[in-house]
């Protein structure tokens, strides 16, 4: 199979259509660019159709200001399946001092579907440094804790029935 390319950075400048009733940038705009540079990563990597399954605990632990320059960093950490885990690292810059801060960073897991919307296999992960490595670790522990909190779930709710 063809190698794949497992990175995608994508940047966009904040405007003030975007600020929330402090001034500063609403999350959910945050969000919805989170949401597109996982799609963008992992439609690259798979080359199917891609649908976002789940998106991790997101913490905004420092405000983004209109003018910042987002530029957010995706990439493949794990390949199950059908399913990858996508990371994704926000870095904002204020353009006049060059200042650089690192916002946020979130996993979200994205499911490739055929034609049929079904689940489909998607190529493996090649792992080529310690860095990757590292990331492939990670990803599966958060992948394993995801797969049992949503276990637990169902058994509950059977048990409620
Ligand atoms: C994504 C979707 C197709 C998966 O359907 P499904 O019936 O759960 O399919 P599967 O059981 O084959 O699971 C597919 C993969 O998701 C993983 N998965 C399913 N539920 C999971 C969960 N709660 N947590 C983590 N991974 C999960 C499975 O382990 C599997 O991964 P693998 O193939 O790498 O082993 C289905 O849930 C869906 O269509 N969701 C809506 C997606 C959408 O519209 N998103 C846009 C936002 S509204």
């Amino acid at each position: 199979m063809e190698k794949r390319e497992k990175t995608v950075s994508m940047a966009e400048i904040m405007t003030p259509d975007m600020a929330n009733f402090s001034g500063n940038v609403h999350g959910g705009y945050i969000l919805s660019f989170i949401d597109k540079v996982a799609y963008a990563c992992a439609c690259r990597y798979a080359g199917t159709a891609i649908v976002t399954l789940s998106v991790d605990r997101v913490y905004f632990k420092d405000p983004v200001h209109v003018g910042d320059l987002l530029t957010f960093h995706a990439s493949i950490n794990f390949v199950g399946t059908s399913s990858m885990e996508v990371g994704v690292k926000v870095v904002a810059e204020n353009l006049k001092t060059g200042e650089k801060r690192h916002t946020n960073t979130c996993y979200l897991t994205m499911v490739a579907l055929d034609d049929n919307k079904k689940p489909t296999a998607v190529p493996k992960l090649e792992l080529n440094n310690e860095i990757d490595k590292r990331r492939f670790e990670e990803a599966k522990i958060r992948r394993e804790t995801r797969l049992k909190l949503y276990r637990e779930h169902l058994e509950r709710k059977k048990q409620m029935e």
